[in-house]
């Protein structure tokens, strides 16, 4: 299961990518926000956080206007490994080699089009299982 967030800069993607969801039968939670008005995104990078590091959801994507500040305050989640990705070959190469578990964009950055496939792409690709890469992610939790 997929949990998602925005503020209202990610608002509109937010809703894009949810009808996706919809027509692919892609169950989600959505914590909103729920307008266009204004709202601080610190609040939804922590919900789709703590969502995604209690195990009851499986990955989460969070949306902003640039992805930054909501990608930070996820990555504020103890467990969570949120990505930046503006691209596929990062979406991809984030699940192969960070086996990053939350997904941020900036809806000021990219369009739609090519936010559903990078949504697409980190969605549909596992994890490597390389012995290398389990033992940085691991130097990376025993950091925090
Ligand atoms: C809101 O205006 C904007 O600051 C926010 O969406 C985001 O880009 C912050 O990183």
């Amino acid at each position: 299961m997929i949990v998602i967030g925005s503020d209202h800069g990610g608002f509109a993607l937010k809703q894009e990518i949810i009808t996706y969801f919809e027509e692919q039968n892609i169950v989600y939670k959505d914590v909103g926000c729920y307008s266009e008005e204004a709202c601080d995104y610190p609040t939804f990078g922590k919900q789709v956080g703590e969502a995604v590091a209690s195990g009851e959801y499986e990955k989460g994507i969070v949306i902003c206007g640039t992805g930054i500040g909501i990608s930070i305050a996820a990555n504020k989640v103890k467990g969570i490994r949120a990505a930046l990705c503006h691209d596929c070959f990062s979406a991809e190469a984030t699940r192969l080699h960070n086996n990053a578990n939350v997904l941020a964009m900036g809806a000021r950055v990219i369009g739609s089009g090519l936010a559903l496939k990078i949504v697409q792409t980190f969605l549909g690709t596992r994890f490597s299982d390389d012995e290398r890469h389990i033992r940085r992610i691991t130097q990376i939790e025993e950091q925090s």
